[in-house]
C-alpha cells in the first residue's frame, strides 16, 4: 500500500489534493471560488486608490486573501488598538481599521517617505485619517524610543524583514495580555528553507523562526501567500 505523507497533502494544489480536479486553471479557478465565498471585494474598487509608488499593488500589498483574513481575525478580536510594521500604500492599515472598537486607532509604521506620503493621501481620500497614525521613519528606531500611550491588542509585522527578530523582540513589550501578532512572509518565497539563505531577508526571517520557537508561545502558521504566522501572547 502507498504510504500517505503529511506533507503531501497540506497544500490545495499538491496532486492528492486536486485528483478529482478535470479542468484547467486550478489557481485561478480556486482563488475564485475562495473570493466568492468569502465575500472579498477587489481592494482597488473597495477603496479609492492613489499608488504612484513605483510598485504594482498586487507586487508589494497584502493580497486580498490575506486582507480578509486579517479582517476576518480583528473581528473576532474586536481591538482598540492596533500597531503594524510596514504600510506601502496603506491598504492593509486601512483593513486594519474596519473592526476598531469606538475610538480605537491603527498605528502603522513605515520607513520610506514617499509611501508615507502616499499612506497620507489614501486615508484622507477614504476618509480614516482620524482612525489611524502613521509614523514616518525606521521601524525598529521607533519602536525603541516612541512612548506609546497604551499596548496594541493586534500587531501586524510586514516590513523589514532583515530585522524581523529584533521587531518582534519590542513588539514582545508592546502586545496586550491576549493581543495576538500576525507576521507576514514567514516562509520569504522560500528562502528560509535554505540552509543558509540567499538573502539578508530570509536571513532575518530565518533568525526570528528560531528566537519564537524557543520562547514556546501557542503559535500557528498558515500556509497561504507567502507563510502568515499567528502567535497568541
Ligand atoms: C510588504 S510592504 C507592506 C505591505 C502592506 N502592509 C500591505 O499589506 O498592503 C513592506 C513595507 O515595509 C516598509 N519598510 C521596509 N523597511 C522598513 C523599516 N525599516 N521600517 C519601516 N518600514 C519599513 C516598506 O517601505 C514597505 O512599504
Amino acid at each position: 500500500m502507498k504510504k500517505i505523507r503529511y506533507y503531501s497533502s497540506f497544500l490545495p494544489n499538491q496532486k492528492v489534493l486536486k485528483k478529482y480536479f478535470t479542468n484547467k486553471d486550478y489557481e485561478k479557478k480556486l482563488y475564485t471560488l475562495i473570493s466568492n465565498h468569502s465575500n472579498i471585494i477587489n481592494p482597488k474598487k473597495k477603496y479609492k486608490l492613489t499608488n504612484g509608488s513605483g510598485f504594482l499593488v498586487e507586487e508589494m500589498a497584502s493580497n486580498p486573501i490575506s486582507l480578509n483574513f486579517l479582517n476576518f481575525l480583528t473581528s473576532i478580536i474586536k481591538p482598540k488598538y492596533i500597531l503594524e510594521i510596514g504600510a506601502f500604500i496603506g491598504l492593509s492599515t486601512m483593513e486594519l481599521t474596519q473592526n476598531l472598537k469606538k475610538g480605537g486607532k491603527v498605528v502603522s509604521l513605515e520607513k520610506y517617505e514617499k509611501f508615507h506620503k502616499i499612506c497620507k493621501k489614501n486615508f484622507n481620500k477614504n476618509r480614516l485619517d482620524k482612525k489611524i497614525n502613521i509614523v514616518l521613519g525606521d521601524a525598529l528606531e521607533t519602536l525603541k524610543y516612541k512612548k506609546f500611550k497604551y499596548k496594541f491588542d493586534f500587531i501586524f509585522i510586514d516590513g523589514n524583514k532583515e530585522k524581523y527578530k529584533e521587531i518582534f523582540v519590542e513588539c514582545e513589550k508592546l502586545i496586550s495580555k491576549n493581543g495576538i501578532i500576525a507576521v507576514d512572509n514567514i516562509f520569504n518565497q522560500g528562502d528560509v528553507l535554505n540552509k543558509n539563505p540567499k538573502t539578508p531577508k530570509g536571513a532575518g526571517v530565518k533568525r526570528f523562526l528560531k528566537y519564537v520557537r524557543h520562547k514556546k508561545y501557542s503559535s500557528s502558521i498558515l500556509p497561504f501567500y507567502d507563510g502568515i504566522m499567528l502567535i497568541k501572547n
